[in-house]
């Protein structure tokens, strides 16, 4: 249930974004299309106060990610900190660059969690989708998390190249010993927009994918949790996303602004703060790009009419921006959106293409100049 303007909780979580470097160029990825440059990183000093802020806020579990935050060289003394102010601390990670001795030192800076990112169940569709070579590095990864005690999830992003393979991930994660496995449905912003032709599944695939993904939470019950990340090109309503627009947790992205969910800096129409120059906590309560789309009080029609308002709080923000050019629009995932017609019309096209990945006709993420080089044509 998405929470009301007038009851503004302090945040749950905090997304820190420590840097947008990456040795992957994943095709769906939600960095921004434009990154925060190495120079304009925040120093430790700097991510040491937003830490600190966020735990007098109340925030409770904090996600170091990126980019690869394993590039940063204060990782280690970040957690450390984290871990001091009493935050439950998860490593979002490509999972390169962390060697079993890297990871039995993060493990005693106090770091819980680890979420390693797979492409694929196999080598070669693995190291196509990320532009890089990748995949036996993620095993080794994975052995090392294990070998340093934490606790270990793994999270695929499904499209059409990967999405017929879903049983082959599941039995991947099982193997590994994953406790938990999210499966995220593509959500098309930022560069999975640009590539939404070559990613989009078809209805068939989306609907063979969900049966394996209710059996195989039934026969894993006990054994691993399985998230689904609903495919919203495909559901009548919209996703709630994020718990609602700046209702229960926040990013810090590399540069130090503080958005209310990882892609909301895509809409120009706002102005977020950073937190160079301002409190995590003015952020939080008093700022206006927080507070634009708390409650239902902005929301247009057919939503402000609608009985499902508080459940989906009128869709995604950034969905309904990056489509419509409006972000007060109703998201267009909805069924009733006035351009719900813009989602017809991309699962329309799907039909009449091939499901044939050609990689060469995939939009690679870049971090400025930098190109896949891992890629044979
Ligand atoms: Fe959600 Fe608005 Fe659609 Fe109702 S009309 S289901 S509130 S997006
Ligand atoms: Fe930003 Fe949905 S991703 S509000």
């Amino acid at each position: 249930m998405i929470k009301r303007s007038n009851t503004i909780e302090p945040p749950y979580s905090l997304l820190a974004e420590l840097t947008h470097r990456c040795p992957l160029h994943c095709p769906y990825c939600s960095n921004p299309l434009e990154m925060a440059l190495q120079e304009s990183e925040l120093s430790t000093e700097e991510w040491h106060r937003v830490l600190s802020e966020a735990a007098d806020l109340g925030v409770v579990e904090v996600h170091f990610s990126g980019g690869e935050p394993l590039l940063r060289d204060d990782l280690e003394n970040l957690i450390r900190h984290a871990d001091s102010l009493e935050m439950y601390t998860n490593l979002i990670t490509s999972g390169i660059g962390l060697t079993t001795e890297k990871a039995i030192r993060l493990r005693k800076a106090g770091l819980a969690n680890v979420q390693i990112s797979f492409q694929a169940a196999d080598s070669k569709l693995s190291d196509i989708i990320g532009g890089y070579k990748a995949f036996e590095k993620k095993k080794e990864a994975v052995k090392s998390v294990k070998i340093a005690e934490m606790h270990l999830s793994l999270n695929v992003v499904l499209h059409q190249m990967n999405i017929d393979h879903l049983d082959e991930i599941i039995k991947l994660a099982e193997e590994m010993g994953a406790e938990r496995l999210e499966l995220a449905n593509t959500q098309y912003y930022n560069w999975a927009l640009l590539n939404r032709e070559r990613l989009l599944p078809n209805k068939e695939q989306i609907e063979r994918a969900t049966e394996i993904y209710n059996e195989a939470k039934a026969r894993l019950e006990k054994k691993m949790e399985i998230i689904w990340v609903i495919p919203d090109y495909y559901a009548s309503t919209p996703k709630p996303c994020m718990g609602g627009w700046g209702a229960i947790g926040l990013t810090v992205a590399p540069d130090g602004v503080a958005l209310p969910c990882p892609t909301a800096g895509m809409i120009k129409a706002l102005s977020f703060e950073n937190i160079r120059y301002s409190s995590l906590k003015s952020i939080w309560y008093d700022s206006a790009a927080f507070n634009r789309f708390r409650g239902d009080e902005w929301m247009p029609e057919p939503c402000l009419s609608c009985d499902l308002r508080h459940e989906d709080g009128g869709g995604c923000r950034c969905q309904a921006y990056a489509l419509t050019g409006d972000a007060y629009a109703t998201d267009p995932a909805c069924r009733w959106a006035p351009k719900h017609h813009l989602i017809e019309e991309a699962i329309q096209e799907t039909k009449s293409k091939s499901l044939i990945p050609i990689s060469s006709q995939l939009i690679y993420r870049k971090y400025l100049s930098d190109k896949p080089k891992a890629l044979k044509k």
